[in-house]
């Protein structure tokens, strides 16, 4: 589909930013990020990680203590907010109650003094894409909350910003809902072609959103990347266990064989990280898994049926294995011995000392 701005996108460039608050909290260790024009960017981490302080650098609510954004090529560090054409959509969607959908899109392009026919246009062509043209006439205390964030993201869309920032923006509304909004918002961002930074502290709404998930920590960013690949190659403990269930192995975990073959030992003293799904319940002794897989003998300590697959937690000495099976939970007794394999491809060694912010 054509892009609806037929602008070309802008990079947004974090060079060396870092933010100490007036009371002295050092918020943002010193960073650098490179977002690429027209592509979706995800700040994902828990609670206090620094997510809205960084966006809030970039839209310019803060002007940080070191450091410059760069939109394009042009160093905004100092601009103010309403100079940096960027669109932004909080959690809560604010709109103006006593205004009907069409006048709070509308209320952007009236104070940028754009003349009526040409707003009128405007207002029409964003309503069609959040799919609300039907509701246009309505208060915003007439429209669900699903409908009243559509109403904030084609508010901050109008006047074709730059930058689209949104923080939190689904995050009052419920799961499916929010899968929803999240798909359409995707769908939005590719036929504006805008640069979008998205903050979230949910892993699975960043993997459905992004090109790039940033995943934070502590006021700095600890990996970033495509979410298959920070997803499959976490460097540290922190994102492997952030970005979904994970068994944590350390190196030096006894009992572990290749099938039909010999016991083998994990190489340095490391920790690894393997999946839930990575791992399988197998008959007596693995031997059915290929040569090469690695073979653990335990005990079923629990079985959690969960709709889709089965949780079921394995002893193996020290160790305790989750894995996600689609075994049913008949054939899994509690206390019965079984075998687990896995592709040693599977595990990810994991980086002991905090990892540099490159
Ligand atoms: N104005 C302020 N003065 C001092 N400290 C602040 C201020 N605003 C935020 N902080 C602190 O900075 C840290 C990062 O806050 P931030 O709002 O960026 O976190 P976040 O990752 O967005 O978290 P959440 O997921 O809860 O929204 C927190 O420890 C917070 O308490
Ligand atoms: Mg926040």
């Amino acid at each position: 589909m054509a892009n609806v701005s037929e602008r070309t996108a802008l990079p947004v460039t974090i060079q060396g930013v870092a933010h100490t608050f007036d009371n002295g909290f050092q918020a943002l260790h010193e960073t650098d990020l490179m977002i690429q024009p027209g592509t979706f960017c995800t700040l994902l981490g828990p609670s206090g990680s620094g997510k809205t302080t960084l966006l809030r650098i970039i839209s310019g609510l803060i002007t940080p203590t070191e450091g410059a954004i760069i939109i394009g090529n042009r160093d905004v560090t100092n601009v103010a907010i309403q100079e940096r054409n960027i669109g932004f959509v909080f959690q809560h969607y604010a709109l103006f109650p006593h205004l009907s959908v069409r006048d709070n899109i509308d209320f952007p392009l009236k104070t940028r003094k754009i003349d009526k026919a040409a707003r009128r246009e405007k207002v029409d062509r964003v309503l069609d894409l959040v799919g609300l043209s039907h509701l246009a006439d309505r208060m915003p205390g007439q429209i669900s909350g699903g409908q009243q964030q559509r109403v904030a993201i084609a508010r901050a869309l109008v006047y074709e910003p730059d930058v689209l920032l949104l923080d939190e923006p689904l995050g009052a509304l419920d799961r499916k809902l929010r899968q929803q909004l999240g798909a359409e918002l995707r769908r939005i961002q590719q036929e504006t072609g805008t640069t979008a930074v998205y903050v979230t502290h949910d892993q699975e709404e960043a993997f459905l959103l992004s090109d790039t998930v940033v995943v934070m920590d502590d006021g700095g960013i600890v990996q970033r990347g495509a979410p298959e690949k920070v997803y499959n190659h976490p460097e540290t403990e922190f994102v492997a266990r952030f970005l979904g269930d994970t068994n944590i192995l350390a190196s030096d975990l006894a009992g572990i064989r290749a099938v039909g073959g010999d016991p083998v030992e994990l190489e340095g003293d490391g920790r690894y990280s393997l999946r839930p799904e990575d791992i399988v319940v197998v008959d007596a002794m693995g031997e059915s898994q290929p040569a090469g897989h690695y073979a653990l003998d335990g005990t079923v300590e629990l079985v959690n049926f969960m709709g889709s697959s089965t949780k079921v937690t394995v002893r193996a000495g020290e160790a305790l294995l989750h894995i996600d099976t689609h075994l049913s939970a008949e054939h899994l007794t509690q206390g019965a011995p079984v075998t687990v394999a896995w592709d040693p491809e599977a595990m990810v060694r994991l980086e002991t000392r905090a990892p540099a912010t490159a």
